[in-house]
């Protein structure tokens, strides 16, 4: 059979990766996809030759449309990341015909649904796996291997550089922006970091794990987004000596009202499995009403973790070449026609637990007075600790996890204990998960 000519646009981390890959490992992937899968142009504005060798060998243009209007490429690699021009590049692509593979969770999340549209009319394939937790194929599992079940909910640790900066926190007390610039420089950083930090690049990912776990429509702006810079140092501490570790969880949940879709810094009992998933690794727990729960980990990000996941979509796209279109796995794993319209919750209807942090005067019926309100609120205390007062200190710490309340009730209630005269500043609030199914 004919080489199948793929073209490839960006020759960054992951196109490098990729390329390496594809040449390192040919037979193996030839024998697996049944042809020989031959890049045979790329495209990138500036990229560095000497950490892709052999790209020489193919022509590497600057202008990435006319790559994707090359009659001879069946398939394209999307692998430039952003909203733009890697929408208008793919849509171009899809209105030639041809199928694309991309690692963009930022253009799926936002623009998917637009997309496959696209695509479906075409009778072509987009394929993401990539995008979501790099090398672990957690999109093949929740839509194929999970198909059988009734997502009940999933949560993961999807974003490298944040469970890399918390480790690093909690295991050696290092600083913060120290340990974002390493990320960076190990290339597992966005190109705009706060998307790591501010949890948008998780927000990215959870966005397109609720699609296809619920069978729902992309809808990024309804995912509640809240990242780690305000944990500090203390609230690591404090949560391990009550046995939780914080982790930067995306968390998607069915429930009969409707889905969540949040994204925040969340304490977590230590013996769960996923509690110690550290570094840049990713992993992601999904209960099945069939299967219970299920663990995914690995690497979520980096240049050949990342190029794996985009080869194995590219030998998926090479076998469905020839079959018809309706016979492929939909984009969001239902049928298109079969997506439900449940509604996306407000992060104010959204019941969970919480970790809460408050400095209170030390002196008698301080205590009775904070927890008055969390009674008269319905919110039943769990756990409580005070902290001895540092030298001259006037408050003290006040540590509480609750059980799960509406956050709608959590709200007023941390309204109130604010304003009490005996509390100083801001109630430090993270939400608390048991994920013990
Ligand atoms: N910046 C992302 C991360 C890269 O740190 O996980 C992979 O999407």
């Amino acid at each position: 059979m004919k080489p199948v000519k793929v073209g490839l646009m960006g020759l960054g981390t992951v196109g490098g990766g990729t390329f390496r890959v594809l040449q390192k490992n040919a037979c193996e992937i030839a024998r697996r996809a049944g042809r020989e899968i031959q890049i045979v142009q790329a495209a990138a504005r500036e990229y560095d030759p000497d950490s892709v060798p052999g790209i020489a060998n193919i022509e590497v243009l600057e202008d990435a449309f006319a790559l994707v209007e090359n009659p001879e490429l069946e398939i394209i690699i999307e692998l430039i990341g952003g909203y733009s021009p890697a929408r208008e590049l793919v849509l171009k692509a899809i209105e030639n015909g041809k199928h694309v593979v991309t690692a963009n969770k930022a253009l799926i999340a936002l623009h998917g649904n637009e997309i496959f549209a696209a695509a479906q009319k075409k009778g072509v394939t987009v394929a993401f796996e990539a995008g979501v937790a790099g090398g672990i194929p957690i999109i093949k599992a929740v839509r194929e291997g999970l198909a059988a079940n009734q997502i009940e909910w999933l949560a993961g640790i999807i974003n490298g550089t944040g469970n890399f900066i918390l480790s690093e926190m909690r295991d050696k007390g290092r600083d913060f922006e120290d340990v974002l610039a390493e990320a960076q420089a190990l290339g597992y950083a966005e190109a705009d970091p706060t998307f790591d930090v501010e949890g948008i690049d998780a927000a990215h990912k959870l966005t397109i794990l609720g699609s296809i776990a619920f069978g729902i429509p992309l809808q990024f702006e309804k995912t509640y987004t809240e990242g780690i810079s305000r944990i500090e140092q203390q609230d690591v501490i404090y949560a391990g000596e009550l046995g939780y570790r914080i982790k930067h969880l995306g968390i998607a949940r069915k429930t009969q009202k409707g889905v969540e879709l949040r994204v925040h810094p969340t304490l977590i009992p230590e013996r769960r499995l996923i509690a110690n998933v550290d570094g840049v690794m990713n992993a992601v727990l999904v209960q099945g009403d069939a299967v219970g729960p299920t663990l995914y980990y690995g690497a979520g990000a980096g240049a050949e973790p990342t190029a794996s996941a985009v080869v194995a979509d590219l030998v998926d796209v090479v076998r469905a070449l020839t079959s018809d279109p309706e016979n492929r796995v939909p984009h969001l794993a239902f049928q298109p026609d079969e997506l439900s319209d449940l509604p996306v919750l407000g992060m104010e209807d959204v019941v969970t637990a919480y970790y809460l942090r408050l400095k209170a005067a030390d002196r008698p019926g301080v205590l009775a007075q904070v927890a008055g309100i969390l009674g008269e609120a319905g919110i039943s205390i769990e756990a409580m600790q005070q902290r001895e007062p540092g030298a001259g200190e006037t408050h003290v710490p006040l540590i509480m996890l609750t059980h799960s309340v509406l956050e709608r009730q959590m709200n007023a209630a941390i309204e109130k204990i604010e304003a009490l005269e005996c509390i100083n500043g801001e109630v430090m609030r993270i939400r608390m998960e048991q994920l013990d199914g």
